[in-house]
């Protein structure tokens, strides 16, 4: 198996509509895997395109009253379009209307014919136009489609077909003996239960009378080819295919075919047995993934809840887009993709555990020179956080190889999150107080190793942001963007005497405000009128999982972001007698809280002092008055007690 060499591939996607959300997503997480994979030095092929044929495009274009091959023409230009924006660093984009392909596509169809693996019969069957899928009469779910439950029509007709029926003991041996091949496990179980009924023949062909929308059968010019096998052709034409040899030899069979799990049997049946009768080798996994939902529903244009991908990254820029798409779906499962979701996950990661980490390691560098200075002899805190960000690689290791990226971004926030505690642990601001010069640098250059380190891990999910930070910590951007993980392997120290520079913006925390107004359904009048029986918004941050002893986890615990801020002015709300109003530093930057401490405090006697908030507690208003976030304060009877910290304590500092 060439499993030095990664070749993944998309499906290719109907030019019938506009590119959504799950065809976003399905092509990010192939770039993402296609950039680790890069990134551990491996040759990589990475593969996507569109789906150009058949009677879904055909019907577009008539709709739209234009050939078929001028719509496709203009759609396909909305998905490159589409991938250009969200970084996709795809090797190759095949259209099945290109002529190489159809080439294939015939070439494969006469030598299965010449062999007599495809033959011509009279044909019953009931059709979905949508699925393009014909059904026997006992696949059909109460007389409907058993894909998508829509009506379906009786079609009888002659027709070519293949003998997919003779390798069905085969495949279902071939799934039993290569657990790898489908999945995850589960959808090999949900295959091989379809081949417990008997498997027929697939039809291969349509007659020009109903469809003309293909490629011509060679042998046949009343037929064109079903648009399925046309389609799926595209992952061995793309590699050369009965074109170059040696550009085959190299890439097939693929690493990984990625699908949404809508598309499993055509992938996990239908493929597999037209390689066997090919003769080729078997992609070694097929693995499909989860749909995305909003409100827990399928995203669908009559329900309007449409998620335009566009819309997102236009609002919150592609980065947090793809590093959203990445960190919150467990690949397999569905997940449910809201605003408040998006906006949550982007505050908290990106925004205050990464965002902060840094912001705080250059403004101390600034202050000290502005260099990175050399470390002097590490301390266990040091090495405790060197061993957080090594535990990152090897976790973003094993989870780029089980398919678990989710995973693997969970390893680096948490030598993030290790990486904020360090720096209150070693409080580098009390060290530079101090002049003790010999600590703080050492203290600076572990910080700054872990956010390099961290960095490159996250460069294949976030390349322009992660090429601002390397910039930032004084790497040439082009040459930061190059970093692979098997670089961070090496060791050594790459931080010494770099020339830093401050980047507050590359997480701006997202006011919730701003999100508030949600981001419109994508198709247009139809879509947004039936928006409005849409479900209710989703809780905006995933509830911590309280077990029964009433314990909470130390992960859940840090959800709750305390923070040191300093009172920068306070006064009293207007009619009130127990609020007051109070702008704070946040180290960096500043918010407004309302409190309701006026009675045990007056607003004098709390200006300058440094007090502990909830940075993420989403902003409310009280009186009116917009309250980002909320002060701690002990209280008996009617009495509170501000908490604070002992001693000094910069502004900003998070507080566990
Ligand atoms: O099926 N969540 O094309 P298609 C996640 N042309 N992913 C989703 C999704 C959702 N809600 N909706 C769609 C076809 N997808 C054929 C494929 S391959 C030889 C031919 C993604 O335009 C997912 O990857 O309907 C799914 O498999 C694909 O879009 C279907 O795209
Ligand atoms: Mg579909």
């Amino acid at each position: 198996m060439n499993s030095d060499h990664f070749y993944i591939t998309t499906p290719i996607y109907y030019v019938n509509d506009k590119p959504h959300i799950g065809h976003a997503y399905t092509t990010i997480l192939a770039d993402v895997l296609a950039r680790y994979h890069r990134s551990l030095n491996e040759p990589t092929f990475f593969l996507t395109g569109t789906d150009e044929h058949g009677q879904k495009v055909q019907r577009a274009a008539a709709e739209r009253q234009v050939p078929p091959q001028q719509h496709c023409d203009e759609t396909v230009l909305r998905f490159q379009e589409l991938w250009k924006r969200l970084g996709i660093t795809n090797d190759h984009f095949v259209r099945t209307t290109y002529d190489w392909h159809k080439n294939v596509v015939r070439q494969v169809l006469q030598d299965l014919y010449d062999r007599g693996e495809i033959y011509r019969a009279e044909y019953t069957g009931w059709y979905c136009v949508g699925d393009e899928r014909f059904f026997t009469e006992k696949d059909l779910v109460d007389g409907k489609c058993p894909e998508c439950g829509r009506e379906v029509s009786e079609i009888i007709e002659s027709n070519y077909f293949f003998r997919m029926s003779k390798y069905q003991d085969w495949l279902i041996e071939y799934i039993e003996t290569h657990p790898d091949f489908i999945q995850p496990a589960f959808r090999a179980n949900e295959t091989l239960g379809f081949l417990r009924k008997p498997l027929g023949d697939l039809c291969i062909s349509r007659p020009k009378s109903r469809l003309n929308w293909g490629i011509e059968l060679p042998f046949d010019k009343d037929f064109v080819t079903y648009v399925w096998f046309d389609a799926l052709l595209n992952y061995v034409s793309s590699v050369g295919y009965k074109q170059d040899g040696g550009a085959f030899a190299k890439w097939w069979p693929a690493s990984c075919q990625l699908i949404g799990k809508d598309i499993l049997t055509t992938h996990s049946v239908y493929w597999p047995t037209m390689l066997k009768a090919m003769g080729l080798p078997l992609p070694r996994t097929i693995f499909a993934h989860g749909w995305w939902l909003t409100g827990n529903t399928k995203m669908s244009k009559s329900l309007g809840n449409v998620v335009n991908p566009m819309e997102m990254v236009d609002k919150y820029g592609v980065d947090a887009f793809r590093y959203f798409l990445l960190a919150e779906m467990t690949l397999g499962n569905d997940a449910n993709f809201t605003e408040d979701a998006f906006v949550a996950r982007y505050n908290s990661d990106l925004a205050n555990d990464l965002g902060n980490l840094l912001s705080r390691v250059l403004k101390m560098v600034l202050r000290s020179g502005g260099v990175i200075p050399a470390p002097g002899e590490r301390q266990d805190d040091d090495r405790e956080l060197l061993d957080a960000a090594a535990a990152a690689i090897t976790g973003m290791e094993a989870a780029i190889r089980d398919m678990k990226i989710d995973q693997g971004l969970d390893a680096v926030l948490q030598s993030i999150r290790a990486g904020n505690r360090y720096l209150e642990k070693t409080a580098p601001w009390t060290l530079a107080k101090k002049g003790e010069t010999a600590r703080l640098n050492t203290v600076l250059h572990t910080a700054a190793t872990a956010i390099y380190q961290a960095a490159v891990l996250l460069m294949p999910v976030m390349p322009e942001k992660m090429t601002e930070l390397g910039q930032a910590l004084g790497f040439d951007g082009g040459a930061f963007a190059a970093l692979r993980i098997a670089d961070l392997r090496q060791g050594g120290d790459v931080m010494t005497g770099r020339q830093v520079s401050d980047t507050t913006g590359l997480f701006p925390r997202i006011q919730v405000e701003a999100a508030a107004e949600p981001v419109k359904p994508a198709a247009g009048d139809k879509a947004a009128k039936a928006a409005k029986p849409a479900k209710a918004p989703e809780p905006a941050a995933p509830a911590p999982a309280v077990a029964e002893d009433g314990l909470i986890s130390i992960d859940d615990f840090f959800r709750t972001q305390l923070r040191t801020a300093k009172v920068l002015a306070a006064e009293k709300v207007e009619k009130s007698d127990k609020l007051l109003k109070l702008q704070i530093d946040l180290g960096t930057e500043q918010r407004q809280i309302v409190a309701g401490i006026a009675q045990s405090y007056t607003a004098e006697s709390l200006v300058g002092r440094t007090i502990v908030v909830v940075a993420n507690l989403k902003p409310a208003k009280l009186r009116g008055i917009e309250s980002q976030g909320m002060l701690l304060a002990a209280k008996t009877g009617n009495k509170l007690q501000l908490v604070t910290v002992d001693g000094d304590a910069e502004p900003g500092a998070s507080v566990g």
